[in-house]
């Protein structure tokens, strides 16, 4: 091997030419999850609800020479939007490599009052629309496709009152994640499942008394930082995680070790 060959494969990012779509990327774990693709030379599309600030300041702020960063106004409980949100993507940019399915709400509540509404609400962000991006990505995704969805380690543990509705939405993406794995294996795509514990965002402040309560309850008792979920995805987005499908990969301070 040549010096210039050596210094060739150095210089090359992990995902440079991949294009990924990101749901949510307008603030918190999304918003790390964008950063971090474009750094490693993925452009990215990505949607968002009601920010229109902030996305359009992510996406300056983190596109580079090698990685258009773009942001779109999509509804993720909008089937619609959110189909043609990705099929514009792969269009303009000839391809789509990665889907991560970031957005999530969580609505709290006890049973007595929880609403039927809140609880379509959270299905259709949390569950539906994942389904659907699914479904519009496969038809774009071909070998070495990625899909990664968040879901949260409350899958697995929820020790506290008030989030039945939200720990069956991510269990849900437990079942879809296995389920897909083994439907999009023969065509050379994985599906995996990040599971975050509590990570600092505007859903999750990292203070306060449910804050406490939280520590309380991990091996490491602090809340992670969202560029920590964002580097768990940019391994099973980069070509080193081809191996890797069908898992649910706990990163949550040992929340439910
Ligand atoms: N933070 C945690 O402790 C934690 C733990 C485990 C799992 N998670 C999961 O991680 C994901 C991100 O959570 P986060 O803490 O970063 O939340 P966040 O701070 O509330 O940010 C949510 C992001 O999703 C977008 N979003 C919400 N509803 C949407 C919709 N209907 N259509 C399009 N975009 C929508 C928001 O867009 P706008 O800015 O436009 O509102 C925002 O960019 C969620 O799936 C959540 O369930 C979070």
């Amino acid at each position: 091997m040549t010096n210039s060959t050596v210094s060739t494969a150095a210089n090359t990012l992990p995902l440079q030419g991949k294009v990924a779509f990101v749901t949510g990327g307008s603030r918190g774990i999304g918003a790390a999850i964008v950063r971090r693709l474009a750094r490693d030379g993925a452009s990215v599309v990505f949607t968002y609800q009601n920010s229109a600030a902030e996305a359009q300041a992510l996406a300056d702020s983190a596109s580079t020479s090698a990685a258009k960063v773009e942001a779109v106004q999509a509804d993720a409980a909008n089937a619609a939007a959110l189909q043609a949100a990705i099929d514009n993507a792969a269009a303009k940019h000839g391809r789509l490599d990665i889907l991560v399915n970031n957005a999530g709400v969580f609505v709290p509540g006890d049973i007595a009052e929880f609403s039927l509404d809140d609880f379509d609400r959270t299905l259709a962000v949390n569950v539906r629309a994942v389904f659907v991006a699914i479904k519009a990505a496969v038809a774009h995704l071909r070998t070495g496709g990625r899909i990664i969805n968040i879901g949260s380690t409350n899958a697995h543990r929820m020790p506290f009152a008030g989030a039945a509705v939200y720990a069956m939405s991510k269990s849900a993406l437990s079942g879809l994640t296995q389920g897909l794995a083994r439907d999009l294996g023969p065509r050379g795509i994985t599906i995996n499942n990040v599971e975050p514990g509590p990570v600092a965002t505007d859903m999750n402040p990292p203070t306060g008394d449910f804050a406490t309560l939280m520590h309380g309850l991990m091996a490491l008792p602090r809340h992670g930082k969202p560029e920590e979920i964002a580097g768990m995805v940019a391994y099973l987005a980069s070509e080193e995680a081809a191996f890797v499908t069908g898992a649910g990969l706990k990163i949550d301070g040992g929340f439910a070790a």
